[in-house]
């Protein structure tokens, strides 16, 4: 729709976007009561065709701090999708019943389409094993606060890189960066997307690494961003219980680690990282969390023309 915008792909903001979007975030942890009335009389609605618990909670946690309220349904099951409904329909109804949406779905490409027939802003929050640009925008929050910067980084991708819809989002971002470097470690069944190396890495000239010796790259780090094997995108589930456990990060696997490498991962977390990692100073997942509520505040707001 003219003149709405919204967000599918993170390559919508432009850097200079995104370190606007980092600043309000950050201006909104320091003076949280200059923003709790900026969305006074506005409605989120969060249409998840598919389950989730930070991403949904933290779009409902985050418009109710902007004063604003929310609506929403948390699985296909409990909307009209059950009763053959297309996405196209069910968006130009809860366009009339709300001024932002945020959508999970299965499929590739739904919140795309789901733009296309909204009168408000769409908001992907996820569709299926594509892309998940806010949790990408989290991703860089927490890059940013961790690491001062986002140029020159080196950063490991580890577990389910073909699946994995936040690797993929959080790729395409930093190869905008100077001096980004990628390294990719998964078993061969579960290696990065060969779109993804041609568009991406291949396209900006990103210089990268394919490995399945997660230990042998850990002293290049400065950032390892571990990934859960993503069982329901799986065909089989002996594939899956297989492929599970390729990666699990103990605190022993740390050993030859930089000092200052940031541990990140966009959780939930099954196996991949021992909860005695939690315990060390370069664990950043759970402060991830916490940046993901502040960042969404800022899109909303942004999308929504609200300074
Ligand atoms: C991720 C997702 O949904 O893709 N979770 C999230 O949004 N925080 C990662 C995952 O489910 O493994």
């Amino acid at each position: 729709m003219e003149n709405v915008r919204s967000l599918i792909d993170i390559l919508e903001l432009s850097v200079e976007e995104i370190d606007g979007l980092v600043a309000t975030a950050t201006d909104i942890i320091a003076n949280p009561a200059a923003y709790a009335h900026k969305c006074d009389g506005r409605i989120l609605a969060t249409l998840f065709f598919e389950p989730s618990t930070r991403t949904r909670l933290s779009f409902e946690s985050a418009m109710l701090s902007l004063g604003g309220q929310v609506l929403g349904f948390s699985e296909a099951a409990s909307s009209s999708a059950a009763k053959g409904e297309s996405v196209a329909d069910t968006v130009r109804t809860v366009s009339c019943y709300s001024d932002i949406i945020a959508m999970r779905h299965p499929k590739e490409g739904a919140p795309l389409v789901a733009s296309m027939h909204s009168t408000v802003p769409v908001i992907n929050a996820g569709d299926g094993g594509h892309n998940h640009p806010t949790q990408t925008l989290t991703d860089l929050m927490t890059i940013h606060h961790e690491k001062g910067r986002f140029e020159n980084l080196t950063i490991g991708f580890c577990g389910d890189l073909k699946f994995g819809r936040t690797v993929h989002s959080l790729i395409s971002a930093m190869s905008r960066y100077r001096g980004t470097r990628i390294v990719l470690i998964s078993p061969e069944e579960l290696k990065l997307p060969s779109y993804v190396k041609k568009e991406v890495l291949q396209r900006c000239g990103i210089e990268y690494i394919q490995t399945t010796d997660l230990e042998a790259v850990m002293p290049q780090l400065d950032i390892l961003y571990m990934t859960r094997v993503q069982r329901e995108r799986f065909f089989n589930e002996e594939d899956y219980l297989r492929l599970k456990d390729s990666y699990i990060l103990t605190a022993e696997k740390l050993w030859n680690a930089k000092e200052d490498l940031s541990i990140l991962h966009p959780l939930p977390r099954v196996n991949e990282i021992s909860v005695a990692v939690d315990r060390d100073p370069r664990a950043a997942y759970f402060k991830q969390v916490r940046y993901g509520r502040y960042i969404r505040m800022a899109l909303i707001l942004k999308l929504l023309g609200i300074n």
